[in-house]
């Protein structure tokens, strides 16, 4: 049992959870921040160190509380008290004039005010709050009973636990994801070599049926409330529900109207066919509802969907088109990915020409052939995708595709490793995996060398002047100046650009360097641990999975990477061209702590806790949450606690912030 709070800490933590509460809904729902990261993570950190001193500060609806602890075993079930109903479709503007008919009929109004909403594509979701409180959330399921994934809701910062008023009520919504956020999601999962998810609706429902809150709390999930289901709330009109929604700090949909009459409606809806292309997130129509709450209850509802709302739904975005030709890409780890050659199509607002066909599993399951017209779309708006062969077009002169058993590049035989879809080609010296790694090397979110994309990276290659990723730092203007299609301004900037990139940090260069597996975000932790690149040359396997997010995939590809003949050499080029090792937020290292110690409380200024018991453990110390005899020195920060007295009473050694960073 924790001792009893003082009414200090009490005001204090109520303070915090106040000021977290509207900082987030600041940045979530208004997507205006009111405070840097760093000082919301310091509050964040306060509150949390309060909580834990004193038990009894503690609340299931702080703040600190949104990921809950362990993973569930399964979903339960919810039962919906007022079912949540589905919506009838309109296509064009006659199924529009004919549902203002029937509601016109029904009615006996001449003229019907309607409340237009965009139509997220995502997965509908219904939350519960009770006398303020955010108490239970659930899927739509068959519409009268859901499953119970309150855990993962909890999750997603736009959702306030805790309403600015006592309301007992029940809003419904629809949870989606960014369509940026999607391709990042998916270009993670490619990475890592996990299945792609096919659209941001999928990735969305995915996230939201997992039993580990910690995993749905990684994904870019969000939300757009746009009704009721049981409550007691005296409202007129939707125009009104909305705008109360609003004011309960709840996310809503910005884009919404009101239209009298179909003519008005049909407009609205040809509006977003368009302008629906310029929105972040998807969505695949326009939600019509009756605007007045009172006509809504009169019309009521069918079996199936209410009488007084009608989806009107834009055409998806699927075009058929002619697989011209299959060729292959090869990756700069050697992965061989087979690409179509479409014949030129608009799709999404741009000419499609070129679809991955990711391997050869991908394309058997489809039976694509050379010659078949195929369906193509955008996932998430962006990337096309060949969904289906149509086989009633075909001619019979279609042709079979083979993945080939010799790399194009370089003729070396491919193979497909056990466990892999794709098929690679294991030559590192391999010209086109060597050209890939220099676009890599040079991309944006790399090194970000300017002027080298693909045709000049291939120039330079071909030139026989640059073999890796070492030698691009030798380059000369001359030199560059003499290849094809290079101006001599363009060669000079280029050599300006390369010279430039020497001082990035060690994240961007662990990038660059294309490690298998290692993403920007697992180069960005592995810098921040290691601080150089030699440390982390020295770390073995066991040591890079200490690190928080770096599981053994990763370290057995670091570890090989090092390990590689080919490694070596291009590291000492690169060394000899001072391009940096080094990552500057973290300090250097130079005295062991080996066999010592260390437990950190309140707040550093310059790392988290996290980061500091990180350096600590790097140079062979020990961190720990509690103190005990045997800790060697407590790291006091700010407001350090209740861990303070008692290192002073177990005659623990306390330094300080400045102390602490002298012994590293
Ligand atoms: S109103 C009874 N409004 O579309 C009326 N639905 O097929 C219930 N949706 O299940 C829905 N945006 O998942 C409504 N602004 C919006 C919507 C919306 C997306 C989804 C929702 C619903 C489906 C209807």
């Amino acid at each position: 049992m924790g001792r009893s709070e003082p009414e200090e800490a009490r005001k204090r933590a109520e303070s915090l959870r106040r000021a977290i509460n509207e900082y987030n809904y600041y940045y979530h729902v208004l997507d205006q921040p009111k405070v840097d990261d760093w000082k919301f993570d310091q509050m964040m950190h306060e509150l949390e160190r309060l909580e834990e001193e004193y038990p009894g500060l503690q609340d299931p609806d702080s703040p600190t509380r949104r990921i809950g602890g362990e993973p569930l075993e399964s979903f339960e079930t919810l039962d919906h008290r007022v079912p949540m109903l589905g919506l009838d479709n309109a296509f064009n503007e006659e199924d529009l004039i004919g549902f203002d008919n029937r509601v016109r009929k029904l009615s006996g109004l001449d003229c019907v005010e309607y409340f237009c909403e965009l139509k997220i594509d995502g997965l509908a979701v219904s939350l519960q709050y009770e006398e303020g409180i955010f108490k239970r959330g659930s899927t739509r399921g068959d519409g009268y009973t859901g499953e119970d994934i309150t855990h993962n809701l909890r999750t997603i910062r736009q959702i306030p636990l805790k309403l600015p008023e006592n309301l007992t009520l029940e809003v419904r919504g629809e949870v989606y994801i960014n369509k940026k956020d999607f391709e990042r999601l998916n270009r993670y999962r490619e990475e890592q070599g996990l299945m792609l998810f096919a659209n941001p609706r999928n990735a969305a429902a995915g996230s939201l049926r997992q039993l580990d809150p910690r995993l749905a709390a990684k994904r870019p999930l969000k939300l757009f409330l746009y009704g009721l289901g049981d409550h007691s709330l005296e409202l007129s009109c939707q125009s009104e529900l909305l705008d109360y929604l609003e004011k309960l700090q709840l996310p809503v949909n910005p884009n919404r109207t009101i239209c009298r009459g179909p003519e008005e409606v049909y407009e609205y809806c040809r509006r977003w066919q368009t302008e629906k292309l310029e929105l972040p997130y998807e969505i695949d129509g326009i939600v019509i509802k009756v605007n007045d709450l009172a006509l809504q209850k009169e019309l009521g509802n069918t079996a199936r969907s209410p009488r007084w709302a009608i989806a009107y739904k834009y055409p998806p975005e699927e075009k058929p088109t002619r697989v011209l030709d299959i060729e292959v890409n090869i990756g700069r780890t050697g992965a061989i990915t087979p690409v179509a050659l479409l014949e030129p199509v608009t799709l999404s607002g741009t000419t499609v020409k070129r679809a991955s066909l990711h391997n050869e599993d991908f394309i058997a399951e489809k039976g694509i052939k050379i010659g078949d017209t195929v369906i193509v779309h955008k996932a998430g708006e962006i990337i096309p995708e060949v969904l289906k062969v149509m086989e009633d077009r075909r001619t019979g002169r279609e042709k079979e595709f083979k993945m080939p058993g010799h790399c194009p590049s370089c003729n070396s035989e491919t193979v497909r490793l056990s466990g892999e879809a794709a098929m690679r080609c294991l030559n590192p010296s391999c010209p086109a995996q060597l050209v890939e790694k220099l676009v890599h090397f040079s991309s944006r979110r790399a090194m970000d060398i300017e002027g080298l994309g693909p045709a000049v990276a291939e120039a330079v290659f071909n030139s026989g002047l640059v073999r890796d990723v070492g030698d691009l730092y030798y380059l000369t203007a001359e030199e560059l100046a003499g290849l094809p299609r290079m101006a001599e301004k363009s060669a000079g900037n280029l050599v300006e650009a390369i010279a430039g990139s020497r001082e990035n940090p060690l994240r961007r260069l662990l990038f660059g360097l294309g490690i298998r597996f290692v993403g920007e975000k697992a180069a960005r932790l592995l810098a921040a641990r290691f601080g150089t690149l030699d440390r982390l040359r020295e770390a073995e396997e066991e040591e890079l999975t200490r690190v928080e997010e770096i599981g053994p995939k990763i370290g057995e590809a670091v570890v090989q990477f090092f390990n590689t003949a080919e490694t070596g050499p291009v590291l000492e080029k690169l060394r000899k061209a001072g391009v940096n090792f080094e990552e500057p937020t973290v300090e250097a290292i130079s005295e062991d702590l080996a066999g010592k110690t260390f437990v950190f409380s309140g707040a550093l200024d310059s790392f988290t806790r996290d980061e500091a018991a990180a350096l600590v453990e790097e140079k062979g110390g020990r961190a720990s949450s509690s103190i005990s005899r045997k800790t060697d020195y407590l790291v006091a920060g700010e407001d350090p606690g209740s861990k303070l007295e008692k290192a002073r009473r177990l005659d623990v050694r306390v330094i300080d912030e400045e102390e602490f960073k002298k012994m590293l």
